[in-house]
């Protein structure tokens, strides 16, 4: 029998503009997980929330794409949603795009991760949620866990490791995919998720066996809504350990706290600090951007744990450094490289300024 990870999320709404979610969301979250657990549909689930974003990380055997658990998720952001109105909390049901459940949760604004696997004798799986930032966030870490030597030493030392692993890359704006193998293609790869705004990371396999080793959710709000409604912030469901990277080293992945894009009204580039569950809350200019990390060891489909992976002093660095970069950053306003390049901005108020000048440029 084979297990399924299935981590699905929305923002449904907030306490202090976009800062942080309600626990009665979560709440909502717990009863009707609960209930999909006791009917059996669910082997077990583990809800947190990175800032706004409400993660509903899920087991069960229903493999992916199933379409009792992803409805399960849409009504039970659905039914969080009411209890979001009533409490007038900012941005209630925002990442809803539609009221109606068709079949499949993508494409209807929650964020979706999954991988399906059989058990090994002792499975530990991590979770890394983010908020204020988007999917190609995860490019360079993942990349470094899964390709980069200096990050991960197994790459080098563990013969299971050694053979490399295949990236399925998603262009996420003209909806294609590609699967490049590292190291063998490692430069191919760098050319693309360089570009963290469109080609995306989905999946990670091992080579030798082609086992699934790293799952992440590529949806991307603003272009499924056609205008700005939000970045799309992201999941990943990581396999660690006799094969995988080692615990420490998906971890390690996230000690340089690079710079993505989101942070203050998903238009500025800014560093992803790594931090504990209880400080996953942005705060500053709506940032800087989140990553929080969860281990668990999959048993018989139940999650064991979890660790609070970011909740370590060894951690603190890189939140200096964020905070530093941050400082340093934010100095530059409106100005690139902070404020995001205009290309990427189209989905923003910004061609609405070129609209309203159009006709007041003259030639020179
Ligand atoms: C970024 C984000 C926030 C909002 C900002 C303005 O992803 O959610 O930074 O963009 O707080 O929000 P509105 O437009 O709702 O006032
Ligand atoms: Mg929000
Ligand atoms: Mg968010």
């Amino acid at each position: 029998m084979k297990t399924t990870v299935s981590i699905i999320k929305a923002d449904i709404g907030s306490i202090a503009g976009h800062a942080v979610t309600h626990q009665a969301l979560k709440d909502k979250c717990n009863e009707n997980l609960q209930e999909a657990k006791d009917s059996g549909l669910l082997s077990d689930f583990h809800i947190t929330n990175c800032g706004d974003d409400i993660d509903m990380i899920m087991t069960h055997t229903n493999g992916v794409e199933n379409e009792e658990v992803h409805k399960l998720a849409f009504d039970t952001f659905m039914a969080g949603t009411k209890i979001a109105r009533e409490l007038k909390l900012y941005g209630a049901g925002q990442d809803l795009l539609s009221d109606t459940f068709s079949g499949n949760i993508k494409g209807m604004g929650p964020g979706c991760a999954e991988m399906e696997f059989k058990e090994r004798g002792a499975d530990p799986v991590f979770a890394y949620c983010c908020d204020k930032t988007e999917p190609g966030a995860f490019n360079l870490p993942i990349f470094k866990m899964f390709a980069d030597p200096f990050n991960t030493a197994g790459l080098v030392i563990d013969p299971k490791l050694h053979g490399g692993f295949d990236f399925e890359v998603y262009d996420v704006i003209e909806n294609k995919k590609v699967i490049l193998s590292c190291p063998d293609e490692m430069y191919d790869l760098l050319a693309l998720i360089g570009s963290t705004g469109r080609y995306v990371i989905k999946h990670v396999y091992r080579r030798s066996d082609n086992e699934i080793a790293a799952s992440i959710s590529t949806d991307r709000l603003n272009l499924m809504a056609g205008k700005y409604i939000g970045k799309d912030d992201p999941v990943a469901i990581v396999r660690s350990q006799s094969g995988f990277p080692a615990g420490g080293e998906t971890t390690e992945a996230f000690a340089f706290p690079h710079l993505v894009s989101g942070w203050m009204r998903g238009s500025h580039n800014g560093p992803l600090m790594p931090t504990s569950v209880a400080n996953a809350r942005p705060l500053r200019f709506d940032g800087p951007p989140r990553v929080l990390g969860l281990g668990f060891q999959v048993s018989d489909a139940k999650l064991i744990g979890p660790i609070d992976m970011f909740d370590d002093p060894a951690f603190d660095n890189a939140r200096e450094t964020a905070t530093k970069v941050s400082n340093y950053m934010r100095r530059h306003g409106p100005f690139e490289p902070h404020r995001l390049p205009a290309e990427e901005m189209e989905y923003t108020s910004l061609p609405g300024v070129m609209e309203k000048l159009e006709k007041r440029f003259e030639d020179i």
